[in-house]
């Protein structure tokens, strides 16, 4: 936390308050620079281990077209996951053969729209996407590049609902049932098709390396079934996301030893199975948009509960923020205006929607508010502002991109006007 002369926060040298002035509130801004070191100190593990790689930003932490230029300045590929997300990276400027599109039950216009635009690849996810990718490549008469999603039966130690890689989930063809080699079988006569790697992706918000390993274990066994009995041209391994981050103290993220982890296992497996160092692909989301994040608020209602709770009321919420909502997560907060203020109590920050779970933050130690005070929340920029809704007819808060002391509207906040723009009136009332 950077904090001036004046106790102001400040975020990319601008002044936090000022930019709350400036711009309003609620208003998410991102340390731009922040950003980039993030990539960059991904990009230096990968090149002293001296390995084929390539990282490819998760989008759905927050998509825009000034993060998908960023990310894609910085070196990333782009991981999309519906046709919006699609169409926002290539209104962006990035190429559609950086891109890769993934998800559980693209639909035939997703995968249309994808094909026709020459996408890098696609992340197949189960055999009715292999049957029906298949029929448009064909008939759109393209070779596409594809890798599977493996479900490869590891639990990632992080919220229940955010594991994704268990047996029981949604996603990719499960490898204990042999569901997966069935697929590389399938895709091996799939004449449209070029099966060039194997994916997984065990879950969000994890910190235990162990997961990563024996997901790249499992999948090396594949890898080896697909290259030495199919003959398929695989030379991608892709071990999805999921580097956890720090919302609070409680949190230590050890992203770069976990990625030295996983070369490390991967060079293991394969070299014990005399395969080639594969092309190791990460999807990386919350680990490059989420620490960058800020989201300034304006302090509203109070109320203290005798002997119970205070409360104090932000004018956003669940609305830009609905992770404590979902997740029960937890986030760290100051005044952005007294940033080194002692704490003088605890102040649960709830947010300004009709419902009770509507909270950002429970039990924070905050100084006593004062009415001119703006809530700082950080690590808010990931899956906040790409989860935010119109809840209560809420519009969605600006964005600002800060660095070196400029900011930068990379999205305007939306007005009472913008909701009501695809609705129509009633002719006969
Ligand atoms: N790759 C795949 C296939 C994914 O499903 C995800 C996230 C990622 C990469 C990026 O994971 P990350 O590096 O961001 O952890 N809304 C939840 C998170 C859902 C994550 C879904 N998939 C949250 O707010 O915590």
């Amino acid at each position: 936390m950077q904090i001036g002369d004046n106790h102001h926060l400040y975020i990319g040298g601008c002044d936090a308050v000022e930019l709350a002035k400036s711009y309003g509130t609620p208003l998410i801004v991102y340390d731009e620079k922040l950003i980039r070191t993030t990539i960059q100190a991904f990009h230096e593990v990968f090149r002293r281990a001296g390995v084929p790689y390539q990282i490819s930003y998760a989008s759905k932490a927050f998509c825009t077209m000034a993060m998908c230029q960023l990310v894609y300045q910085e070196g990333c590929g782009i991981d999309v996951v519906s046709g919006g997300e699609l169409y926002t990276a290539l209104e962006s400027g990035v190429p559609a053969s950086a891109i890769h599109l993934h998800g559980n039950n693209k639909t035939p216009d997703e995968l249309g729209f994808a094909v026709d635009v020459g996408i890098g690849a696609i992340i197949v996810d189960n055999f009715f996407e292999i049957a029906l990718l298949q029929d448009i490549a064909a008939k759109s008469n393209r070779i596409v590049d594809v890798l599977i999603r493996v479900a490869p039966g590891v639990e990632a130690h992080t919220h229940e609902f955010i594991a994704t890689g268990g047996q029981d989930s949604k996603f990719g063809f499960d490898l204990a049932s042999d569901q997966a080699h069935m697929a590389l079988r399938q895709l091996a006569d799939a004449e449209n098709l070029r099966c060039v790697g194997l994916h997984s992706h065990i879950g969000s918000q994890i910190f235990d390396v162990d997961g990563f390993v024996v997901a790249v274990e499992r999948l090396a066994d594949l890898y080896q079934y697909g290259v030495r009995e199919l003959d398929l041209p695989l030379t991608v391994l892709n071990v999805g996301g999921g580097f956890g981050i720090r919302y609070t103290d409680e949190d230590a993220p050890p992203v770069a030893e976990t990625l030295s982890a996983i070369i490390a296992a991967t060079r293991q497996t394969f070299e014990a199975r005399e395969l080639d160092f594969p092309t190791l692909w990460i999807e990386p989301g919350r680990s490059i948009a989420g620490p960058a994040g800020t989201t300034l608020y304006q302090i509203g209602s109070q109320k203290r509960i005798p002997g119970i709770r205070n409360y104090l009321a932000v004018d956003g919420g669940m609305t830009d923020n609905p992770r404590l909502a979902l997740y029960g997560a937890k986030y760290h907060a100051v005044y952005a205006n007294r940033a080194d203020a002692e704490p003088e109590d605890t102040w649960s920050v709830a947010g300004k929607c009709c419902e009770s779970g509507d909270m950002l933050i429970w039990d924070a130690e905050l100084p006593n508010p004062k009415p001119d005070d703006i809530l700082a929340v950080f690590a808010t920029g990931a899956y906040n502002y790409s989860m935010a809704s119109h809840y209560n007819r809420i519009p969605k808060p600006a964005v600002v991109f800060a660095r070196d002391g400029v900011a930068t509207v990379v999205v305007e906040r939306e007005t009472w006007s913008d909701l009501i723009r695809k609705d129509r009136r009633l002719a006969d009332l």
